[in-house]
């Protein structure tokens, strides 16, 4: 072999390296680079519940620009107009993301759920208020079925495609060629691909294992950290005005009525399913997976009880305004609801209104949308696991009786 020979080849070799080193670094940067999210999220324990990433970019997370075009392309997915709103999320005034979406550079800037997409409140003391968030609240969590039902719309269109995509995108941003390649042949099939297997687009394998069985400990220290945050929340003061003789007749009614299940001090008590006569089917599920993959095992006290003595906790009832709809199940709309007996309880209703409802406490519920801006979810107590039977305390109260005990409810 000739000199010239042999030196082409180790030049050669050393050009094929550094391509490889700079094919690798770019590949990192552009895939895998962890950017912290910025101060004023980290920062701060309130928006990081908010808008805080819980970690579920490395394996679910929407690639932001995706995010952003989805509305913008699909209005017709959505009822109104208004983006993600229309879909019955929470968005604060002033912040670029709806509450319980955070936005993150993990290589791409993805956008995925954290915690308050699903326990999160927000409420509005008059149908022209603009709506007021609590991050961390007890009880129900939202129904994020419309923001998948919405992926899968989107995601199952002919016109999800890489040419009307990056055409939408264009008119927000000008990506590089080099970004647009990688939205072109990675990201947008591989979306595509998620949203059409539904939730794991948004949230990552731990939260939705969790949502199917939300009693079985979290393993992240983050998300243990966030999940005492969530037990020891404390809701807000009522935000309308109370009668202040009503709200002194009803305490000593809840005393008497209400006061021996729902002490004020922090304590719960299971109630067997004989007693308390709600509908069966989610205690009958969660006694058989906690058994089944031995979280009785490593869960808290209150659990393990409610386990074995197949019933339902009976729970302190502060911040109860904020809690609606209530039971295990979401099945009843209002407390007032529930000191009827059952066949006085509305069958069907709507869910996701945040508009208080002074007169029933709880929230509006009889109404299928907000004056063209948003749906809300159809509720029928009819169907499986729905049931709104049982609790029969204080059916028995007076109209004036219960209307104390009522007002009294709103300032616990
Ligand atoms: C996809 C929706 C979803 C997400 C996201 C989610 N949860 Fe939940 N969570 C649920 C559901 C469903 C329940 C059952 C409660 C209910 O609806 O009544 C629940 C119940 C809980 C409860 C028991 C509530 C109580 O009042 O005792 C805690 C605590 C909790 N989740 C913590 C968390 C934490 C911490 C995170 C974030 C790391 C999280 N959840 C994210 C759906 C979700
Ligand atoms: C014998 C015990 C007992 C008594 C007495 C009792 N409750 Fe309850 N209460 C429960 C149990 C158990 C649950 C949970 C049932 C379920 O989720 O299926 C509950 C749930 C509730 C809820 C729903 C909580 C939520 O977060 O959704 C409200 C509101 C409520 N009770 C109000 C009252 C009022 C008002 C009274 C008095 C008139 C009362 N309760 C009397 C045991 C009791």
């Amino acid at each position: 072999m000739t000199k010239p020979t042999k030196r082409k080849i180790r030049i050669a070799a050393v050009a094929l390296v550094l391509l490889a080193i700079a094919t690798g670094f770019t590949a990192w940067y552009k895939i895998r680079r962890d950017v912290a999210q910025p101060q004023w999220i980290t920062s701060d324990a309130r928006n990081d519940y908010l808008y805080g990433s819980v970690g579920a970019e490395s394996t679910a997370g929407i690639p932001y620009w995706i995010w952003l075009a989805l509305p913008r392309l699909f209005p017709d997915n959505l009822h109104y107009p208004g983006g993600y709103v229309a879909l019955g999320l929470s968005w604060e005034e002033s912040r670029e993301m709806p509450v319980g979406f955070s936005k993150k550079t993990v290589g791409y800037v993805r956008v995925a759920g954290n915690c308050a997409l699903c326990h999160a409140r927000s409420y509005r003391t008059g149908p022209d208020e603009t709506s007021a968030v609590v991050d961390a609240v007890r009880g129900r969590a939202t129904d994020i079925k419309p923001l998948l039902l919405f992926f899968h719309q989107c995601a199952a269109d002919p016109r999800f495609n890489a040419g009307e995509l990056l055409s939408e995108i264009g008119m927000a941003t000008g990506l590089s060629f080099l970004d647009q390649s990688i939205y072109r042949f990675a990201l947008i099939p591989r979306t595509r691909q998620a949203m059409l297997n539904q939730e794991s687009v948004i949230v990552d394998p731990d939260l939705q294992y969790h949502s199917r069985n939300p009693y079985a400990p979290f393993s992240s220290p983050r998300m243990k950290a966030l999940e005492v945050r969530i037990r020891d929340a404390q809701a807000p003061v009522y935000p309308l005005p109370v009668n202040p003789a009503l709200v002194a007749a009803g305490k000593p009614l809840f005393a008497q009525h209400c006061g021996s299940c729902h002490a004020l001090d922090g304590q719960s008590k299971v109630i067997p399913i004989g007693e308390i006569g709600t509908d069966r089917e989610h205690l009958e599920n969660w006694t058989q997976a906690a058994h089944a993959d031995g979280a009785s095992d490593r869960l808290g006290s209150e659990r393990i009880e409610m386990v074995k003595n197949s019933g339902y906790l009976a729970g302190p009832l502060n911040g109860i305004w904020l809690r609606g709809p209530y039971l295990h199940n979401g099945s009843v709309p209002t407390v007032r609801a529930l000191l009827q007996p059952q066949a006085q309880r509305p069958r069907t209703f709507y869910r996701g209104n945040d508009l208080i409802d002074a007169t029933g406490v709880g929230f509006l519920s009889t109404e299928a949308e907000e004056r063209g801006r948003r749906q809300f979810v159809f509720f029928d107590a009819s169907q499986r696991g729905n049931g709104n039977a049982g609790h029969l305390y204080g059916i028995g109260l007076s109209s004036s009786e219960k209307d104390a005990l009522l007002e009294y409810l709103k300032t616990l």
